[in-house]
């Protein structure tokens, strides 16, 4: 089927899905053809798809330093998150403390709320201006009654790269067990459990050219786990579902693919985002948040003062280039990004701020357009947003134009 974008549109938001490698669709389109089976089956059909799953968990625990049998498979980073959070609650009977980092994914920030409806309590942890969660804010938020900290291993907006193995060791002391949602750095950075010293370790592979639907969580042995979703006994009673054959052989492939390319792949993306943030330089006004900070190669966070970053964005679309806002957009209100006030940065600056994520189908070429491009946007709403104010004094505010569509941050 031909694609519904023009030719030459550029996508710059890998950090809310990548596109699918064809290696990995090769490998998933027998088992979304011709091959079929459950792997619960005992036949031969059944054992096969059995096979192809084992195979995938043993490709996945490959990448992360892992024993396959301590692999669950999941359907989103998101559901992976949820089961943690809820299978420590349960296993400590809703009774105890979580301490997440207050710029964790939702899906882990929401989760943990959710078991403050159970009886739990929540403390939250601020990460520094630099976009880094210090050690020492999280220990100091730890208790007697702490259970859970959940600490990302990198920020999906900002890119910046968390302490956590200095965390975790800290926990370890203390009892505490640890979860880190690795969604956004698996396949970017080197990822690797036992150094890393968690319990609990999230991935999901539509974030690097993996399947969307393919996603896993590795379980420290002896870690509490209790399913989620209950029903028949899959996934040695860790996970009740038939698996999706295809979405977990895709999985397994993108992970070895990221296993023997992480090098290179680093150093492409770290490429593509420094020859993106050197060219900024031309562009007066242009911040990059955390710069400074240990990050991941390919994610760039950069506010233009005096501009919508919302308005912006959609500018950027219709001229070819797809990169994100961190705002979110809730019934026609765009609302600054949880993640850059976290961290200290002032409204107005979140509102005018973009995330550029760079992928491994990206080209020097189209950063060096996509910085011609940004110049010239960039200067034409400053220019309308003179002219307005020069008409309209009171209309001049950093209040964007409503949109219909709700948005919310990835
Ligand atoms: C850090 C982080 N954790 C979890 C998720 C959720 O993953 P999924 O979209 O697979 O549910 C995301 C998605 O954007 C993410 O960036």
């Amino acid at each position: 089927m031909a694609s519904s974008l023009p030719a030459g549109y550029v996508y710059f938001d890998h950090n809310a899905t990548t596109p699918l490698d064809p290696r990995v669709l090769a490998r998933m389109l027998p088992w979304l053809g011709e091959q079929h089976g459950n792997p619960s089956s005992a036949h031969r059909a059944g054992q096969a798809a059995r096979e192809a799953v084992e195979a995938a968990r043993a490709q996945i625990a490959g990448l992360l330093g892992a024993d396959p049998l301590d692999v669950v498979f999941a359907a989103s980073g998101t559901e992976a998150n949820n089961a943690v959070i809820h299978a420590v609650g349960r296993a400590h009977g809703w009774r105890g403390e979580i301490v997440v980092a207050s710029f964790e994914h939702p899906s882990v920030r929401r989760s943990a709320e959710r078991c403050v409806e159970h009886g739990m309590t929540v403390r939250v942890v601020t990460p520094g201006a630099d976009g880094v969660v210090a050690p020492a804010a999280v220990l100091a938020a730890i208790g007697p009654e702490t259970r859970l900290v959940c600490l990302m291993l990198a920020n999906n907006e900002i890119g910046t790269l968390q302490p956590v193995m200095e965390v975790a060791a800290a926990c370890r002391e203390r009892g505490v067990a640890v979860l880190c949602d690795a969604v956004q750095a698996v396949g970017k950075v080197p990822v690797e459990v036992g150094g890393l010293g968690v319990d609990y370790l999230t991935l999901g592979g539509h974030k690097f050219h993996g399947p969307l639907g393919g996603a896993a969580v590795w379980v420290r042995p002896g870690a509490a786990f209790d399913p989620y979703l209950v029903g028949g006994s899959q996934e040695r009673r860790r996970r009740a579902s038939t698996l999706d054959v295809p979405a977990a052989v895709g999985l397994g492939e993108a992970c070895d693919l990221a296993r023997q390319e992480l090098p290179a792949r680093r150093a492409h993306l770290l490429e593509l985002r420094e020859r993106f943030e050197a060219g900024l330089a031309a562009i007066p006004g242009a911040v990059v948040h955390c710069a400074a900070a240990p990050r991941l190669p390919h994610t760039s966070n950069v506010a233009f003062l005096g501009v919508v970053g919302h308005s912006l964005a959609i500018r950027l679309d219709l001229a070819g280039f797809a990169v994100s806002t961190g705002a979110a957009c809730h019934s026609g209100v765009v609302e600054p990004s949880e993640t850059l006030l976290a961290i200290g940065v002032d409204p107005a600056e979140a509102l005018a701020s973009l995330r550029v994520s760079f992928g491994m189908t990206n080209a020097a070429a189209e950063v060096d357009a996509f910085l011609a491009v940004l110049a010239r946007e960039v200067a034409a709403l400053r220019a309308h947003a003179g002219a307005r104010s020069a008409a309209a004094p009171r209309a001049a505010s950093a209040a964007a134009a409503p949109v219909a569509a709700e948005v919310l941050p990835t």
